[in-house]
């Protein structure tokens, strides 16, 4: 079963179309600029015509970076504050004329690292996600079910939020060696330890493929292991959560009566 799966970032809106059964891509992944400010109009158009690039037709999933509930955004912390109160499902239904179930975008990663990637052993127990970006995302698992929109990259950690203080953003920006952001991750991390005590850190996003240049400078009692979808995990999830989300509503609303 293909499943168009979308991702919508602070710099590219991505797309690929995915096998939901295996967790891999059938098609190129194609990838548009975000408009500047990224307002929601905007998004919507060029989500459209990245859609229109793959001439599909069925129900598509979509990470997006906000707290997002029942398809609503909450929160804009790297997007337009617009979005706010926005039914962003809604909306993307509307500019591609398929039915789009959207979710956290981090979200998003974790499902697909936890059935098809770095999190498949984890069944049991408390699985932290990080996906280390323009902000810092995070999916939490509880033996292998997703407490949705936790936001961890805006606890604030002496006065300023955990994704300010270490993202990826914030590395290159500051132009810190692997070492030096390390440092800033590590307190971020041991507050994360502290406060909820996973059994594992899964560190995703763009910093996940340097994992090798950093992961001495770290230390916890939890696990720390690397992502292992790279850029494609957000795609993945995406797809697989409107999949789901699909089959859920098809089998609530029971058998098509036939007389
Ligand atoms: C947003 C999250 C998002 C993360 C990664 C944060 O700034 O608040 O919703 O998951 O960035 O994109």
């Amino acid at each position: 079963m293909e499943v168009l799966g979308l991702d919508i970032g602070g710099s590219g809106i991505k797309g690929a179309l995915i096998d939901v059964t295996t967790g891999t891509l059938v098609s190129d992944r194609f990838r548009l600029p975000t408009p500047e400010e990224a307002k929601p109009d905007d998004v919507a158009e060029v989500v459209g015509k990245v859609v229109k690039h793959f001439g599909y037709k069925g129900v598509l999933g979509a990470g997006f970076p906000a707290v997002v509930h029942h398809g609503v955004a909450y929160s804009a912390a790297n997007i337009h504050e617009s979005w706010i109160g926005k039914d962003v499902s809604a909306l993307f239904s509307k500019a591609t004329g398929c039915k789009s179930y959207v979710l956290n975008d981090a979200d998003a990663a974790g499902m697909a690292e936890m059935q098809f990637g770095a999190g498949r052993k984890y069944k049991h127990g408390v699985v932290a996600m990080l996906t280390i970006g323009t902000g810092i995302g995070s999916a939490i698992f509880i033996d292998g079910h997703l407490f949705p929109n936790t936001e961890f990259g805006h606890i604030e950690i002496r006065g300023k939020d955990a994704e300010r203080r270490a993202s990826d953003a914030a590395r290159e920006r500051k132009k810190w060696t692997w070492e030096e952001w390390a440092m800033r991750f590590q307190e971020v991390l041991s507050t994360y330890e502290k406060l909820f005590s996973p059994d594992v850190f899964i560190i995703g996003g763009g910093t996940s493929k340097y994992f090798r240049e950093y992961e001495l400078f770290l230390r916890t009692r939890a696990e720390i292991i690397p992502a292992q979808m790279l850029n494609q995990a957000g795609l993945v999830g995406a797809a697989v959560y409107a999949y789901r989300s699909n089959a859920l509503l098809k089998s609530a609303r029971g058998p098509k009566k036939t007389d």
